[in-house]
């Protein structure tokens, strides 16, 4: 009797709502269209360094497309760290006979996915991140939710922020990037929005702040976690680095609050938003969007492709290959930015 395929399949860096809608399609994809078997690991790639799986039924995903987070766990994990790691990763795809492996995650899993590819192993990626960069796809899933949080987020401030007639500033996600901050911006009304893309004059800002507060008593202002001042450096307050050397981000909202407000005169306090734009159930556009990316991963390693990554182009989920998607971040198309900032 010929031997089922064994498709492994994990979730690796930060989590975002829509990874459990992708694991239900894989395994339901895999089980009912190719009667493929599916082994998960645990937490990203410390799941194959570790040995930690499990294997995955129709069952053990019934139930979870609303859900937000992962049921497989993540972690930011980086085997190429430590060369042991890596080996311990190609011994497990030997040991647990991994015909295939979707590692579901962002340019930093990915990169370890083209790795694996590189040394004969058949790998397709999905491509995650909340923050919207990957280089390749027009959207990842879990960003429409954060839209989503953050815009309902911004109509709750500005509320509050007009009885007080003070200056909100939001900070939002968005390391390389300025996608949430800007369509979130777009969609909430900001009077202004900074971004990583742009270094931001802070007397400007302050010009641009001062006239808008004389017409309306108040103002709401978005700042990605990213955005950096003329002449200044990145702000995070926690000075911690991530396994794959990132800055932990944080703390730019209140630093502007505060220069604002001694600038200014004008009282101003700051939110951030964090890690409620990853949390809770993903809208029904990320719903779909992962279900889509999820049987495609599945039909494209059914049909034989490898080192590719699945794609959003247009209204086609497409492929592409794995280097191009780990290459660079996709930044904000300033035509956009340009709409944003009609109404600053
Ligand atoms: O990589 C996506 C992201 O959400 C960034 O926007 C943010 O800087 C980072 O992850 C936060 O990471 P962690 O969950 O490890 O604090």
């Amino acid at each position: 009797m010929e031997q089922r395929k064994k498709i492994g399949v994990l979730t690796g860096g930060g989590d975002c709502p829509g990874l459990n809608a992708v694991l239900r399609a894989v395994v339901r994809c895999s089980v009912q269209k190719y009667n493929f078997e599916v082994f998960g690991f645990r937490d990203g790639w410390k799941g194959l360094i570790d040995g930690n799986v499990e294997p995955l039924s129709a069952l053990s995903v019934s139930g979870i497309l609303r859900r937000g987070g992962t049921i497989l766990g993540t972690s930011r994990t980086n085997p190429k760290k430590n060369p042991d790691d890596l080996d311990r990763i190609l011994y497990h795809m030997k040991k647990y006979e991994i015909d295939a492996l979707i590692p579901i995650g962002g340019d930093d899993t990915l990169g370890v996915a083209l790795w694996l590819h590189e040394r004969g192993f058949h790998v397709i990626g999905v491509p995650k991140t909340i923050d919207n960069d990957i280089k390749g796809t027009d959207f990842t899933f879990g960003f429409n939710t954060a839209v989503e949080i953050v815009t309902d987020a911004l109509d709750k401030l500005q509320t509050t922020a007009e009885s007080h007639h003070r200056v909100m500033v939001v900070e939002v996600m968005g390391r390389h990037a300025g996608w949430i901050a800007t369509m979130s911006g777009i969609a909430g009304g900001a009077d202004e929005i900074l971004i990583p893309e742009i270094p931001f004059d802070l007397d400007e800002v302050c010009e641009k702040l001062k006239k808008r507060y004389e017409r309306r008593k108040f103002a709401v202002i978005v700042v990605a976690e990213g955005a950096v001042p003329k002449d200044g450096e990145i702000i995070a307050t926690s000075g911690k680095r991530d396994a794959f050397g990132h800055v932990r981000l944080g703390g730019i909202g209140q630093w502007l609050a505060d220069e604002i407000e001694n600038r200014t005169g004008l009282e101003t306090r700051h939110t951030n938003l964090g890690h409620i734009q990853r949390g809770g159930t993903p809208t029904a556009y990320d719903r779909i969007l992962s279900t889509r990316f999820g049987v495609a991963a599945v039909d494209a390693v059914a049909a034989g492709e490898r080192g590719k990554m699945v794609a959003l182009r247009s209204e086609e989920i497409i492929l592409i290959p794995l280097e191009d998607a780990v290459l660079q971040n996709k930044t904000v198309d300033p035509k956009l930015y340009e709409i944003a900032k009609l109404f600053f």
